[in-house]
């Protein structure tokens, strides 16, 4: 037997003013996108915006249903708008954000386990790793540099050949 040890280190930054200027501009276009969420059940408006490597930029947010299993997350929402919009466009950079009326907003929040898995999928199908910036409307920012170092031993197409 023998262990295996798997690690991932990002970097924390005390605010958006810490950050580049490309990377600040992105963060702010997803601060400001939650508007256009629909979240009326979770009150919990989440935007997120993409920067391709042919520079065109895309926007998702998250759309709630009454059913309350039919909402999808705005990571899926972009993900698929921009394998519609730009098929096989690698992303370089999703940064993703939230408001909600009931807390501070002044917290990173990182992609739910079903949105792991879809990055991981889209990094693999244009075979380009996607960066993360997380930031909520004020507050800390995280940097990671590769998706799939959310989720470690992730399933993949490997076992579907
Ligand atoms: N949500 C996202 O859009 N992205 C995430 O990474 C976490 C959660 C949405 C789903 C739901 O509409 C609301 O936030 C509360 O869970």
């Amino acid at each position: 037997m023998k262990e295996e040890r798997s690690e991932f280190s990002y970097r924390v930054y005390d605010d958006i003013s810490e950050l580049n200027d490309q990377d600040a501009r992105l963060l702010k276009e997803a601060r400001e996108v939650t508007k256009e969420a629909y979240a009326p059940y979770s009150n919990f408006r989440v935007g997120a915006v993409a920067v391709l490597e042919n520079g065109e930029k895309v926007t998702g947010t998250n759309q709630e249903n009454a059913s309350f299993p039919v909402g999808i997350c705005a990571e899926r929402v972009l993900l698929g708008t921009v394998a519609t919009l730009h098929p096989q466009v690698p992303i370089d950079t999703i940064a993703l954000s939230y408001k909600s009326d009931r807390q501070e907003n002044d917290h990173p929040i990182s992609p739910c386990g079903m949105c792991r898995q879809a990055l991981v999928e889209y990094e693999t199908r244009v075979n380009k790793p996607i960066r993360l910036i997380l930031s909520g409307q004020k507050g800390k920012v995280f940097v990671i540099e590769t998706a799939s170092m959310l989720l470690p031993l992730a399933f993949t197409n490997k076992e579907l050949k």
